[in-house]
């Protein structure tokens, strides 16, 4: 689909892949509504893409609110009378060990990654349905296709929104609408910095480069202009996830090697997040009167 004159919905605009993303639109002569929690930020980037050509709406979303999401949807149609576009692209980041991480931010990142997701597309299908026309991109990450150790539970949503972009292309054949994924790798943005930190993870090595923001827009806006199925920012990004089911044993202790460096381990939590949550009233068992002394 070209994007000149279309209606695209961005989630996550307000900083680095999804700002780039508007910005890319806006490029392409798309209206662009701009939608994330931040309405600051949102409505600096609208007044910096003015002299763009279209429209851009600034919409303040939390995605993994389901009314705020179909409110979204509905002002878009209010504005522009069509939804043509919509870029899963909210999204955030945990380093956390599955044997003992916080339950808690493990249902927040699902919620956020996962759900948010699912909420955009469930309010938007319908509108796209009716006009016989729409792409849907999701942007998962390589961390969907191959599992890093501490990112078990970020890897999991990716992994998700990946099964549920293959399943819903499916669905969806014959409609109109499209379904594309868009796999980044390392990506120059504050993704890093406002991850959840449970443990620390030391920093990739130097030699791995990190693509910045814009190439990853650049292929969300390919994806939806040549309608790709799957589409991938660098070679090495393919490369790592062609290679990985060839030899599983071998990519995992590579990307150990990798990730966490030559001593191959992260310092532990200090204590157990897990433990942290637990309820402080006393248990059945605790209750349990101990036996009297025999006398
Ligand atoms: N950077 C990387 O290395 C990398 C690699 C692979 C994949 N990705 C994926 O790329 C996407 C964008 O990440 P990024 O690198 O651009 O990170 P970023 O700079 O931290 O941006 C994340 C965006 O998500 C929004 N967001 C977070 N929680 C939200 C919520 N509950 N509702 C609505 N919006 C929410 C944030 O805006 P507000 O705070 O205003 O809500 C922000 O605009 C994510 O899905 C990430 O998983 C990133």
């Amino acid at each position: 689909m070209r994007l000149e004159g279309r209606t695209a919905i961005v989630t996550g605009a307000s900083s680095g892949i999804g700002r780039q993303t508007a910005r890319e639109f806006a490029g392409r002569r798309a209206h662009v509504v701009l939608a994330s929690r931040n309405r600051d930020k949102l409505e600096a980037l609208a007044a910096e893409l003015a002299d763009y050509p279209g429209h851009r709406l600034v919409v303040p979303t939390d995605v993994t609110d389901r009314l705020a999401v179909e409110a979204l949807v509905r002002r878009t149609m209010e504005e522009f009378d069509s939804v043509d576009v919509l870029v899963n692209n909210a999204g955030i980041g945990l380093f956390a060990p599955i044997a003992d991480g916080s339950l808690d931010n493990m249902h927040h990142l699902l919620n956020v990654n996962f759900w948010g997701a699912v909420h955009c597309i469930q309010a938007a299908v319908p509108y796209m349905r009716h006009q016989g026309r729409g792409h849907i991109v999701n942007v998962a990450s390589v961390a969907g296709k191959v599992a890093a150790p501490y990112l078990g539970a970020y890897s999991a949503t990716k992994f998700a929104l990946t099964a549920v972009s293959d399943a819903l292309r499916s669905e969806l054949a014959g409609t109109g609408i499209h379904v594309s994924t868009v796999y980044p790798g390392l990506t120059d943005t504050s993704f890093r910095e406002n991850m959840v930190r449970e443990v620390e993870v030391p920093d990739p090595p130097p030699y791995l480069r990190s693509a910045g923001p814009a190439a990853v827009a650049r292929r969300i806006a390919q994806a939806v202009r040549w309608n790709l199925r799957d589409a991938y920012v660098s070679l090495e990004d393919l490369a790592a996830v062609v290679a990985y089911p060839l030899a599983p044993a071998l990519a995992d202790w590579a990307v150990r090697l990798l990730w966490l460096g030559p001593d191959r381990g992260v310092p532990p939590p200090a204590r157990p997040s897990r433990l942290a949550e637990e309820p402080t009233e006393p248990s059945a068992a605790d209750m349990i009167e101990p036996p009297s002394e025999s006398t």
